[in-house]
């Protein structure tokens, strides 16, 4: 996770680059069962919705099995698998500290859990977001090469002033992604697989547009983050995705000067369409507001 407009350095307590000891045995016995409550929950939802990738990852990791995840525990999976480790930071962090743990595979995580009364409001991503939502998906070899290919590439978006264009390659993929599957469309994407509802309304509203990924049109689409989404793109495949990523974005930086941006709603005539949503959902939203 990451935000704009840190002016200081890291907070009291955490190093140079913002991380902090998770200090494990400190949870509390409530949080641990916060933690088993939402992982309980949220398996529930998963079979048949999240895609085969992240339920390996969830098996491999065993996050069940001690109420909230020992970071030095998953590590030992994760660096096996793929050479990522997750490293506990205390909340948003800038985004160059950001890019630079993704871009050496390190994955920056919230080190607390949300209140037992909030299950389903989030102030800012917590342990649950980012390790339940994220991690999993580390553990898959071609998703951890997207990872970092997108953490190199914030640095250079970074030098080049573009990086609202890639942020919105985040949110539509890293966070809201679905992956094209034989067995139908299926969630990739941490923002959904760690929501209860999302996880049904990614797949089943009628109200979102599911369009066919396509890495330029994802940099000129704005993005909500209030509430549910209006459009997914859906890959082909993970690797499709890293191999979008690893081209040069200095030509689609320049295109993307002049481009207008494409309204959140709205499907192009090169969209590919997977389903037309009719915006029920946003409409009656927008009405209510
Ligand atoms: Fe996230």
């Amino acid at each position: 996770m990451s935000a704009d407009g840190f002016a200081k350095g890291p907070p009291p307590g955490a190093r140079a680059d913002w991380t902090i000891d998770q200090g494990w045995d400190r949870y509390t016995p409530a949080e641990h069962q916060v933690w088993m409550t939402l992982y309980e929950r949220q398996r529930a939802m998963l079979d048949g919705r999240a895609c085969e990738p992240f339920m390996k990852g969830l098996e491999a990791l065993d996050l069940h099995r001690s109420g909230i995840p020992d970071f030095a525990r998953i590590n030992v999976e994760l660096n096996r698998l793929t050479g990522w480790s997750v490293v506990a930071v205390p909340g948003l962090v800038p985004d160059e500290v950001f890019f630079d743990h993704l871009a050496n595979r390190r994955f920056p995580a919230g080190q607390f859990i949300r209140r037992a009364d909030e299950l389903d409001y989030l102030r800012e991503p917590d342990i649950f977001h980012d390790v339940f939502g994220h991690v999993p998906m580390l553990t898959d070899p071609v998703f951890a090469d997207y990872m970092q290919a997108y953490g190199r590439g914030g640095q250079r978006a970074m030098q080049l002033g573009r990086l609202h264009n890639l942020a919105r390659l985040y949110w539509y993929t890293v966070e809201f992604g679905l992956l094209q599957t034989p067995q139908g469309v299926r969630i990739y994407g941490a923002g959904i697989v760690s929501s209860r509802a999302e996880s049904v309304f990614a797949l089943d509203d009628p109200s979102p547009n599911r369009l066919g990924f396509n890495l330029e049109r994802v940099m000129r689409t704005p993005y909500r983050i209030d509430d549910f989404q209006q459009v997914y793109f859906v890959v082909p495949s993970l690797q499709a995705l890293l191999d979008a990523t690893l081209q040069d974005f200095a030509p689609i930086y320049g295109r993307l000067k002049t481009a207008k941006d494409i309204p959140i709603d709205r499907i192009e005539p090169s969209d590919l369409v997977i389903t037309r949503g009719d915006q029920g959902y946003a409409k009656a939203r927008a009405t209510a507001q």
